[in-house]
């Protein structure tokens, strides 16, 4: 199965992915190509590491958004992928993206959905909102993408506790560790199995 990753920053969740190929997690998938509007994030490095094209496509060199949106569309189709997995991409997906590839576009989110998501939630904010409003279970979600702001199908979630003393930083990393990098690469596996269907 062909696999297109979208990114803006760390690449985390790219190398869970990469990781859980390399130990035999995920079989019959190849992330063909690694996209990022963003051309210092260190995913595109991640991608390069593990011979995965590595695109930089970014708003800022396009003279408008409707310019930008077509060659977005462009550089996924140009790879040909069956999968589009969103991981840490901090772009609205446009429209025309969507229905290209209706059903066959997966985001992961760090929270449980429908809690602390949509419009503003992302990154560290999340867990922000997560510690204001004192809530004792957070955790990450696995869902398709849909022309809304986080409101797909949920495909997939995981719980991990709000400890005492957590700073947004401190939850941010043990929702990755004990959420995101498990529920992504397992998910990614199912799909690259048959055992989730995409594209329906
Ligand atoms: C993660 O917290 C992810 O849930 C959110 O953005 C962050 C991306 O991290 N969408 P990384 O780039 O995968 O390290």
């Amino acid at each position: 199965m062909r696999i297109c990753v979208c990114v803006s920053g760390g690449g985390t969740n790219l190398q869970a992915i990469y990781d859980a190929m390399d130990d035999g997690r995920i079989k019959n998938a190849e992330i063909v190509r690694v996209i990022s509007n963003n051309p210092g994030a260190y995913a595109l490095e991640r991608a390069k590491a593990h011979g995965s094209e590595a695109v930089c496509i970014s708003p800022k060199t396009f003279p408008d958004r409707e310019a930008f949106n077509e060659a977005l569309l462009a550089g996924i189709k140009e790879c040909n992928p069956e999968l589009v997995v969103l991981a840490g991409f901090l772009v609205n997906v446009p429209a025309c993206v969507i229905r290209e590839f209706k059903n066959r576009i997966i985001n992961i989110h760090p929270s449980l959905i429908p809690s602390f998501c949509g419009k503003g939630y992302y990154g560290l904010k999340v867990h922000e909102g997560v510690l204001a409003r004192g809530v004792k279970v957070t955790g990450a979600t696995v869902h398709f993408v849909d022309e809304g702001i986080d409101t797909g199908r949920i495909i997939a979630q995981k719980a991990v506790d709000v400890c005492e003393g957590d700073t947004p930083e401190i939850l941010q990393k043990r929702v990755m560790e004990q959420a995101e990098w498990i529920i992504l690469p397992d998910t990614v596996s199912k799909i690259a199995a048959g055992e989730i269907k995409i594209g329906e």
